[in-house]
């Protein structure tokens, strides 16, 4: 991983501008699991690391403007670049990371540039559907894993994919291996939001639903409710509940099991992926361990 840093540390010096390095300075790194996988599946390649470093810069500026369109005050526990230098920098910041992290890319092998490149406007339009999403109350399961894939597992599934393509390994179970990943962490990403303490969240519990962001557990629990608890649970959506509202949603969440069953598609897609990936131990065990971080 000190190479990818290397790398990061190089694009960011070539911005060569210091209020780039300052503001990227004070970003947090984050677990960098999508290069942590490019750097797994292409260990021995001499330009993995600097495709990590493309994807993790690509990452970064989505966040970056994520938080604008989100107003969310911190990331990863400290503030963010909206907060402390407003809307306009951080926008920007986010176009200059992710400019440059193209600028590298189109010297790659053409296959490998596109696979990156095309899950690009696919993040960006998995970003505007949970915008839309979060407008009105949604129920439907498909429409729901539809925006999770674009959003969160395509640059994922790239990472993987791309990196397969370098060092001539089987680019489509590697791409599935990492899609279904990206999804199977976003659906316990949900689920902890539900079922995890507020101090480790570092947000109030079930906060999704307040923002307007109808995940699984909320879908289930919606097709499993009756006329009047239906009509009580889409008055909640997107509104503040009183303490009174939050324990029956928990209460009716654990009577009809929602978030057992969405752990267990989370688990589904996990096992498809170890199945495509049985041969190498070190993916596997990333699974085992992203599922394990849940409930
Ligand atoms: C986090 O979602 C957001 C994403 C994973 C993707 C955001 C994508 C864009 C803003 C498209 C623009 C892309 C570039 C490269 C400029 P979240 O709000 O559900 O998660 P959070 O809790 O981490 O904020
Ligand atoms: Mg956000």
């Amino acid at each position: 991983m000190q190479r990818v840093e290397a790398q990061i540390k190089r694009l960011i010096d070539e911005c060569n501008y210091d209020e780039v390095t300052r503001l990227f300075s004070i970003l947090k790194g984050g677990k960098r699991l999508r290069a942590k996988l490019i750097l797994k599946i292409a260990p021995e390649h001499k330009d993995a690391p600097l495709l990590a470093a493309i994807v993790e810069l690509i990452h970064a500026a989505s966040l970056l403007h994520d938080d604008v369109i989100d107003d969310a005050m911190t990331r990863r526990g400290e503030a963010s670049v909206n907060a402390t230098d407003g809307s306009k920098t951080a926008v920007m910041l986010g176009d200059i990371l992710y400019s440059k992290a193209f600028t590298e890319l189109v010297a790659f092998d053409k296959e490998v540039a596109q696979t990156i490149a095309a899950s690009v406007t696919a993040l960006s339009k998995g970003e505007m559907m949970d915008v839309k999403m979060a407008q009105s109350f949604n129920g439907d399961e498909k429409r729901y894993l539809d925006m999770l894939y674009l959003k969160t597992a395509t640059l994922i599934e790239a990472a993987a994919k791309a990196s397969a393509l370098l060092s001539g390994k089987n680019a489509k179970k590697h791409a599935l291996y990492g899609r279904n990943l990206g999804l199977s962490f976003q659906i316990i990403d949900d689920i902890l939001d539900i079922t995890a303490d507020e101090k480790i969240l570092g947000k109030p519990a079930m906060n999704d639903y307040v923002e307007g962001k109808c995940t699984l557990p909320y879908i289930y629990l919606y097709k499993a409710l009756d006329e009047t608890d239906k009509a009580k649970l889409l008055d909640l959506h997107a509104k503040k509940p009183t303490p009174e509202e939050l324990h029956w949603m928990q209460t009716k969440m654990k009577e009809h099991k929602t978030v057992e069953k969405s752990f267990k598609l989370a688990q589904k897609l996990s096992d498809e992926a170890k199945a495509a990936m049985s041969e190498d131990e070190d993916l596997v065990n990333i699974l085992d361990t992203m599922i394990k971080r849940s409930y």
